[in-house]
């Protein structure tokens, strides 16, 4: 095994010598967009870029998960030659020697995209890239957000979900509290064999800080993300794994004594909305919060004043 291997190595550095030292297959690279919009009229580009170095071009094959798709072989007549996609066309007109463009994307498309190209005798240099693609079909509406309740008092902790209708693939949710992102569920798929459209789902716990604490000086951060990782096919299984995967962040109660949360659902560069925000208030803003005492300091202040009230008043019949 080992005495072939070397003879393979030696025949190998040979015709590399008889070749002149020149390989006359250079920069192969592919261009693949990672992710289109599933639909008819939808198309992709796919692009394959190489230098032969003056060497004429013997063939161009494109393939799908090792299934070939489409040759190009400019000594044949036609030199295009397409085999069937699933559901799809190739565009003969805007196919050649750089570039295929596929027609009426859908999710089964979605895959490993391979360019194969080869130099023509003697030597028929063979090259090949890969890049992966994804036809994506969108969730229906915007995502949406449910809340344990929809005002909040210092020291609180409030649970909200954001869910988005079935999708492929899954999208990323992103939490925003002020226009800041705060944490982030992240789909990602063990396997990518069935191509099934998935509810996405997020749950965020939201604390509100104690008045001690942020006077100490903890301040509105979005620097270290919170993120979690969400598998769906483990996911739609084993239900126990649902409490690892809550997000958890801590506001700092807002001067303005309400802020804003959202949810927004992304799928690669292509696909991005966003919920209604829910505007959540401080139960009873009350002045004193300038000071930044709680509600009991500032009804034990009103109390006190009664006191002061009842004993003024027991004392004026006497004056
Ligand atoms: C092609 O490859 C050579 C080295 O092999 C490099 O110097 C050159 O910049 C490359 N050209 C392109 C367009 O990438
Ligand atoms: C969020 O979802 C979980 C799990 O489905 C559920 O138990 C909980 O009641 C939901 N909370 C809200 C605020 O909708
Ligand atoms: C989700 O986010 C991860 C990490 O940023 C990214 O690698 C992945 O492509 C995203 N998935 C989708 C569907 O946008």
């Amino acid at each position: 095994m080992f005495k072939m291997k070397r003879i393979c190595h030696l025949i190998f550095r040979l015709l590399f010598l008889l070749d002149g030292g020149v390989w006359s297959l250079r920069n192969l690279s592919i261009s693949v967009p990672r992710a289109v919009l599933a639909g008819e009229g939808q198309s992709a580009v796919l692009e394959c870029s190489y230098d032969l170095e003056g060497a004429p071009l013997y063939s161009i094959r494109w393939y799908k998960s090792e299934t070939e798709f489409y040759r190009y072989v400019p000594r044949e007549m036609p030199p295009s030659m397409v085999f069937p996609l699933p559901g799809a066309s190739v565009d003969l007109a805007q196919s050649d020697r750089n570039q295929v463009r596929i027609v009426n994307m859908n999710r089964r498309l979605s895959g490993d995209y391979q360019c194969e190209v080869s130099a023509d005798a003697p030597l028929f240099h063979t090259d090949i890239r890969s890049a992966p693609l994804t036809v994506v079909d969108p969730p229906f509406r915007a995502p949406h957000i449910s809340i344990s309740r929809d005002s909040y008092a210092r020291g609180d902790v409030l649970r909200a979900n954001c869910s988005v209708d079935e999708a492929y693939p899954a999208p990323n949710i992103t939490w925003i509290i002020d226009d800041h992102k705060v944490a982030e569920t992240i789909s990602w798929r063990a396997s990518d064999i069935d191509f099934k459209e998935r509810a996405a789902f997020s749950q965020l716990e939201i604390t509100i800080l104690e008045a001690e604490h942020y006077r100490m000086g903890i301040t509105y951060t979005s620097s270290n993300l919170n993120k979690v990782y969400h598998d769906h096919y483990i996911y739609d299984k084993d239900m126990n794994k649902e409490d690892r995967e809550i997000l958890r962040y801590t506001v700092v109660p807002p001067t303005s004594g309400q802020f804003s949360l959202s949810c927004v659902a992304t799928i690669y560069d292509i696909y991005a909305r966003k919920s209604e925000p829910l505007y959540i208030k401080e139960d009873a803003p009350l002045p004193a919060s300038v000071t930044g005492e709680d509600s009991s300091g500032v009804s034990a202040v009103c109390n006190a004043a009664l006191i002061v009230l009842c004993a003024c008043a027991s004392l004026l019949p006497s004056l």
